[in-house]
């Protein structure tokens, strides 16, 4: 699956990053260039992180609070 058609990344691409460095979501992004022109993606690079890390998503999405917050958006530059 392509989850960067401006980049053209492909989630393989993603997998075997994180696999070999252990990146996260912002690294990802940087070194990728995932999200750099239209941005359309990052929802897509999310999906992507979340079906490899599941419990550390929960733990992201979740304030000090132990309550669930809204979508984080940032910009990879
Ligand atoms: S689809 Fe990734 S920056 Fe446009």
């Amino acid at each position: 699956m392509i989850v960067c058609h401006c980049e053209g990344i492909r989630e393989k691409q993603i997998q075997d990053l994180v696999s070999e460095t252990g990146a996260s979501m912002k690294q990802v992004a940087r070194q990728l260039n995932i999200g750099r022109d239209c941005g359309r993606c990052l929802s897509n690079l999310k999906s992507v992180m979340d079906k490899m890390h599941p419990h550390l998503e929960s733990d992201l999405n979740k304030t000090s609070l132990g309550k669930t917050r809204g979508p984080v958006l940032f910009y990879a530059a």
